[in-house]
């Protein structure tokens, strides 16, 4: 069983060891800690297994008025596949919609098959592309953006 809650100081190893498990240039410590430790407008979801005896995954959120940047996202190679990244999207809809932000953005590297395919599932769609964009491959940047509905007035009765 797999809990997402909001990062504490503690998760900071498991984060990190998450970052330098999915991608060869992991951010920075001082990267991590810059939405961690809950500035305004950033924050930090992180994914444990059921004893929080482990961080499994974690994303990186930061906000303005009503949209939304979706930085950064990772699950332990060992557990991909499980279902964590898509809980994790939920979980930053979520806020979202309680922040009654209207836009969710993101950009992934346009072979990142994978992480496409959660982002398409989770009701992003294609907005742009940014040619060449990443430095140590040359690949491009997809852009996806996801509009977050929120309930009306009516709908709460
Ligand atoms: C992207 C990532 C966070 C997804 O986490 P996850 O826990 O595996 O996500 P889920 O289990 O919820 O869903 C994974 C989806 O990818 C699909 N998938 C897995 N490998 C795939 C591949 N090689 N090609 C296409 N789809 C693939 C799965 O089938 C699943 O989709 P489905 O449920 O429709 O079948 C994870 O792969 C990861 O950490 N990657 C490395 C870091 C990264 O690239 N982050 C994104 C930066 S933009």
């Amino acid at each position: 069983m797999v809990n997402v809650r909001r990062s504490v100081p503690a998760d900071l190893p498991g984060l990190m060891r998450v970052e330098r498990e999915s991608f060869p240039t992991p951010w920075s410590e001082e990267s991590v800690l810059s939405f961690q430790n809950e500035p305004e407008h950033r924050l930090c979801y992180t994914a444990t297994d059921d004893r929080e005896a482990e961080v499994v995954g974690y994303l990186a959120l930061q906000y303005v008025d009503d949209e939304a940047e979706l930085c950064n996202i990772a699950v332990l190679p060992a557990r991909r596949g499980g279902g964590i990244g898509a809980l994790l999207i939920d979980t930053a809809v979520d806020f979202c919609s309680r922040k009654s932000i209207r836009l969710l953005h993101l950009e992934v590297r346009e072979n990142n098959a994978p992480a496409i395919a959660l982002y398409r599932r989770k009701g992003f769609y294609p907005v742009g592309i940014r040619r060449g964009y990443y430095a140590d491959s040359g690949e491009d940047a997809f852009l996806f953006s996801r509009i977050i509905e929120h309930e009306s007035p009516s709908d709460t009765g």
